[in-house]
């Protein structure tokens, strides 16, 4: 039997590695209400042999709780280990539990996990029952790709899911071997529907405001998860158009974010803000510069992002 699902509107921010860790999601979180975003993801929390230490779920969770809330996401190989730390997860207050079955990355396949597991229907099913079992309440979701080298077990793929009791299946509509290509086929995401009974979520290729009710529309998917687009614009959910200012203050709350609560040295702020400037849009803040926006070093750089967002440099410095 499925559990309710949390979420508190149908649009949700993806899980993505080096960017979803609590300071990019709460700015997120706050700047967007519950009724506009339905929830978030942490970034994969990867389990090898053993179940996940407590402080490393804590941390994957942070200190914060919002309105729409943020599901845990596992990524591993080792049945045992990720139920067990799917159990941990549930205890430390995770209102989900979602699996990783779509990361690309070599470290991924070389561990069989993540998008390694698109090959093997029946591991996935095993991992979702594992998970179900060893929760007391909360829902478990599994996030997969359209399929490895091509589509053609999508549809066995989607029912492995449902058929390991998760109650939501969000599906990435690229294959592995497709990456991050541009294009994103929906048709694949309306055969994921077709082929359960259980909720969908549908991800790949959301551009704009207006994308989030289109994907819906023309797939039936009942939510839309956005990756990159809300890396360009934390305002995509509701849809808000923002002043150069407003946008440029985003980035430097992350700044500020990142030196407080993880330490984070000039460089590796510098860092961060530039991979979000690789996809920026909103505030039409870089207008066309973005690559000289990047090639800046990171003193310049957060001094460019303080003069936009209006804030004197020597008020900043003290
Ligand atoms: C920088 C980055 C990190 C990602 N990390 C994760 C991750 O930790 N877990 C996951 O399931 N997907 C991850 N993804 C994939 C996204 O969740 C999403 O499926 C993908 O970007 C497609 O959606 P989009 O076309 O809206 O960007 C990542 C994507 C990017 C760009």
């Amino acid at each position: 039997m499925t559990r309710p699902l949390p979420f508190t509107a149908p649009a949700l921010l993806a899980p993505m590695e080096g960017v979803t860790e609590p300071c990019f999601r709460d700015l997120v979180l706050e700047r967007n209400d519950s009724s506009v975003l339905g929830g978030a993801f942490t970034e994969f929390a990867r389990v090898t042999a053993v179940a996940l230490p407590r402080r490393t779920l804590r941390a994957h969770l942070g200190p914060r709780r919002h309105a729409a809330p943020v599901g845990l996401q596992l990524m591993g190989a080792n049945v045992a280990a990720v139920a067990e730390s799917a159990r941990r997860a549930e205890e430390l207050g995770a209102p989900l539990v979602d699996l990783n079955f779509g990361c690309p990355a070599k470290g991924a396949i070389r561990g069989c996990a993540g998008s390694a597991l698109l090959d093997e229907p029946r591991k996935v099913e095993e991992l979702v029952a594992a998970c179900v079992r060893a929760v007391a309440r909360v829902p478990i979701s599994a996030k997969i790709r359209a399929g490895g080298e091509d589509d053609a077990r999508l549809e066995q793929l989607a029912r492995a899911v449902e058929n390991g009791g998760a109650s939501l299946l969000t599906v990435h509509c690229r294959t592995r071997k497709e990456a991050y290509r541009d294009t994103a086929d929906w048709e694949r995401l309306r055969r994921a529907v077709r082929a359960v009974s259980i909720p969908v979520c549908g991800n790949g290729g959301v551009r704009c405001h207006a994308d989030l009710a289109r994907l819906r529309a023309e797939t039936g998917c009942t939510y839309v998860m956005v990756g990159r687009a809300a890396l360009g614009d934390p305002w995509i959910f509701g849809g808000r158009t923002v002043e150069r200012a407003e946008a440029a203050r985003f980035l430097l709350a992350y700044a500020e974010l990142l030196t407080a609560h993880h330490g984070a040295s000039a460089r590796m702020v510098s860092g961060r803000i530039k991979q979000l400037l690789h996809y920026w849009t909103a505030g039409d803040l870089c207008a066309g510069s973005g690559a000289a926006w990047r090639a800046l070093d990171e003193v310049r750089l957060l001094e460019r992002v303080r003069e936009a967002a209006g804030v004197a440099c020597d008020a900043a410095a003290g």
